[in-house]
């Protein structure tokens, strides 16, 4: 009789609109072509506690539209250590699985390089946070659907901050990437985005370039801020900027709202394909890989280059001063 392969699924790091889609596609896809799916609980934390259900094709029904993740996910501080990456990798032996496949970015990514030092089995990562930070992936599965939330956010901060004539400054996610600042401040039409790789803040040349708006006539003016733009929390920081000027600015932080709500089609779109070739990548016997897609195309990007820093567009980034005169 011919083994059926046992591949373990996990969600790990901050979920993302579109993570049940790609396990919708991981497990009926695999079940479809005679893998055994096993889901793993609450992220790599999962192993350790051998929370452990085999999936069926009706476990991921009425899945495909839900934000979230219905395995759970978590950050798994057990991982950061060589001791508690080997105990995974005796577990996951015992149970005798012969793949894993994680859901998240960078930093689960990690994870599986450092499970491939101790475990054997196949490893291979799909592309899910809403940062779209991920090297080797043109868009991460999630982001379309956080940028979308948070542009209809800054519309509705627009509508009020012109009514009053008011300066906001809106904090949106990425403690480490100003991706969802710089595409989501673009499509607001924000008269400055801050993002974590254009740190520090030049307090005296924004605060110049606000009071140089406000003549020009502008009513209102939205400052995007990515969580990692500063050092210094966001409370700290409009405080800090209100010393450079003589007027009030108002603080609106986005927050958690912008990793739930059902997924975009594009997201279905990208988590279903990326979930299937998984499955595909399992079956040819790959490892060490992260499925993607560059230029609407799937492609295998070997782990190790996933920690590469993904850079932001410079040429929109450099459009922003332009774009709001
Ligand atoms: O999932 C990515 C992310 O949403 C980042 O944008 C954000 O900085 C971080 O997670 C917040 O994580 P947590 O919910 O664990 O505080």
């Amino acid at each position: 009789m011919i083994k059926m392969k046992k591949i373990g699924v996990l969600c790990s790091g901050g979920d993302a609109p579109g993570m049940n889609a790609a396990l919708r596609a991981v497990v009926r896809r695999g079940i479809a072509k005679k893998l055994k799916i096993i889901a793993i609980y609450r992220g790599f934390d999962g192993i350790f506690q051998e929370y452990f259900e085999e999936m069926t094709a009706r476990s991921v029904g009425d899945i495909v539209q839900r934000g979230g993740t219905i395995i759970k996910t978590a950050r798994c501080e057990k991982f950061f250590i060589d001791e508690g990456v080997r105990e995974a990798a005796e577990i996951l032996k015992k149970h005798n699985f012969d793949g894993l496949c994680a859901l998240g970015g960078d930093g689960t990514f990690k994870g599986l390089l450092a499970l491939q030092k101790h475990w054997n089995g196949q490893l291979i990562g799909i592309p899910t946070t809403i940062d779209n930070d991920v090297y080797g992936t043109d868009y991460t599965v999630g982001f379309d659907t956080a940028i979308d939330t948070a542009i209809q956010a800054l519309d509705k901060i627009r509508d009020t901050a012109e009514s009053h004539e008011r300066i906001f400054i809106v904090e949106v996610m990425g403690r480490e990437s100003g991706y969802i600042a710089l595409e989501v401040g673009i499509g607001a039409g924000a008269e400055e985005i801050l993002i974590p790789e254009e740190a520090p803040v030049d307090f005296a040349a924004l605060a110049n370039r606000l009071r140089s708006a406000r003549e020009r006539g502008k009513k209102s003016i939205i400052i995007v801020v990515a969580e990692g733009a500063d050092e210094r929390d966001i409370f700290t920081f409009s405080k800090e900027l209100m010393k450079y000027l003589d007027v009030k600015t108002y603080l609106s932080i986005l927050g958690h709202v912008q990793r739930g709500g059902a997924p975009s089609a594009l997201d279905r779109w990208l988590a279903t394909r990326l979930g299937a070739f998984s499955v595909d990548c399992f079956l040819n016997g790959d490892t060490g890989i992260m499925v993607g897609e560059q230029n609407h195309q799937l492609v295998k990007v070997p782990l190790i280059e996933t920690q590469k820093k993904k850079p932001i567009e410079k040429y929109a980034f450099s459009l922003i001063q332009d774009l709001a005169i």
